[in-house]
């Protein structure tokens, strides 16, 4: 068969099915917040409503209890929710904070936004999460907190991650965004650190528009998050809050829209997590005996979240460069990308250290007396991933079926069968 590429008939002439979620039980929740009348319920002063409406409350009780956690805090985002447990922890300028340079922005700016220094350690090839002898070459006098992300949803090293953090002092911000149900040793991913943070925007697993939700055991962390999120200067004299440190608080809250609706959604979490991993073993078998592809690694103990379903490419066993293999992939009708994000170090702000101010804030700040680097090839692993190895598609979620998955591994077939004209 000629390849589509090459003008021949794609594989796929349909798009995949969309990944819906919202039903019924959501437009109903949704109906009785707007029959109420009382769309948020947050005040920012010290009373009953300081911690938010009813659905708001709710949804953190149901949450807390879902992932076996204390404390459940919800934010209108997990961007406010990583900003929030940086602040909790207490970083501040002259700090640094371990982070991985393979995730979205946010995972890396909570730091930089308390004017501590992100520093990036490398990650691995196997899971894309940074590995524990990374976060050991990081470490400084100065080293505050390590945030790790479950990159795709696959838990990080969890278990050797928080023992070095016992070791140094350091707290540990889990950012599971991407790996909400997914299992680490018998344990949910988001509640392995001293906190969580998942995402609850449209495009995660389960969603609400915008959401996220910090999870923690330490009823410190817990009280400091909760002030962060609403204005905390305001009422820690009438609550009694000794240590201010990074409590000049936002607006992070939830309103009880996005709460009815994470509710559902939590409510469904299995059942949503479930096809993703049937989906994403379907591919790995076929895709397995490709020679040069390298589907998802699945540590022993560990159940993936699959957030997207990401897959290594071995250009010299191949033959072409990913890019090609890539573009001919996207012409049968495959919705494949390659790489994920930048190194988050190669982003303007990290590259021109361009914080806050015109004075470079906080990488010149004067009590700040680390040495980071963020040059090009600072992490080699991460750099391999993105510009050479790494490709993944989002197929793989309810609601496409086995037919949708066959013309995944049939288009594979179909390029690897005509390489050779692709070669030169
Ligand atoms: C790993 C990771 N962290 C943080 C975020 C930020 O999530 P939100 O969009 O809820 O702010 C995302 C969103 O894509 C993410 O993938």
């Amino acid at each position: 068969m000629k390849l589509a590429i090459r003008g021949g008939a794609p594989i796929r002439k349909k798009p995949f099915p969309p990944y819906k979620t919202i039903g019924k039980e959501e437009k109903r929740a949704v109906m009785e917040v707007l029959d109420s009348g009382v769309l948020s319920n947050y005040l920012g002063t010290w009373s009953e409503e300081f911690y938010g409406g009813p659905r708001v409350r709710k949804l953190e009780r149901e949450w807390a209890d879902y992932f076996g956690v204390k404390h459940a805090v919800s934010v209108n985002s997990a961007t406010s929710g990583l900003y929030a447990a940086v602040g909790a922890a207490g970083a501040g300028p002259g700090d640094e904070v371990i982070v991985s340079p393979y995730s979205m922005s946010a995972s890396a700016t909570g730091a930089l936004v308390y004017g501590a220094i992100p520093v990036f350690a490398d990650i691995g090839d196997d899971i894309f999460c940074i590995t524990p002898q990374s976060i050991r070459n990081c470490i400084t006098p100065y080293t505050k907190a390590i945030i790790v992300v479950d990159l795709f949803g696959h838990p990080a090293d969890m278990d050797e991650i928080m023992e070095i953090a016992t070791t140094h002092h350091l707290l540990v911000i889990e950012d599971a965004a991407q790996a909400p149900g997914a299992l680490y040793r018998g344990r949910f991913a988001g509640t392995l650190a001293h906190m969580g943070v998942f995402s609850l925007n449209y495009h995660k697993t389960i969603h609400c528009g915008e959401g996220g939700v910090v999870v923690t055991n330490d009823d410190r962390l817990a009280e400091r998050l909760q002030l962060i999120r609403n204005h905390g200067e305001v009422v820690v004299k009438d609550k009694g809050t000794e240590d201010l440190v990074n409590l000049i608080g936002f607006n992070y809250r939830m309103t009880e829209i996005e709460a009815a609706i994470g509710r559902e959604q939590l409510r469904k979490l299995e059942r949503l997590l479930v096809p993703r991993i049937e989906a994403a073993d379907y591919l790995s078998e076929r895709l397995r005996s490709l020679p040069g592809i390298i589907p998802p690694v699945v540590r022993p103990d560990v159940r993936h979240g699959y957030y997207v379903y990401a897959l290594r490419y071995d250009t010299d066993r191949i033959g072409i460069p990913r890019g090609q293999f890539v573009s001919a992939l996207k012409a049968e009708g495959i919705p494949m990308v390659e790489g994920y994000v930048e190194p988050i170090y190669l982003e303007p702000a990290y590259q021109w250290r361009v914080g806050f101010g015109r004075d470079g804030f906080p990488f010149t700040f004067p009590s700040y007396r680390g040495q980071v680097n963020y040059d090009r090839g600072l992490c080699q692993v991460t750099e391999r991933m993105h510009y050479r190895e790494l490709m993944y598609t989002n197929v793989c979620h309810a609601g496409v079926e086995e037919c949708d998955l066959r013309d995944v591994v049939d288009a594979f077939i179909k390029v690897f069968e005509n390489i050779d004209e692709l070669k030169g």
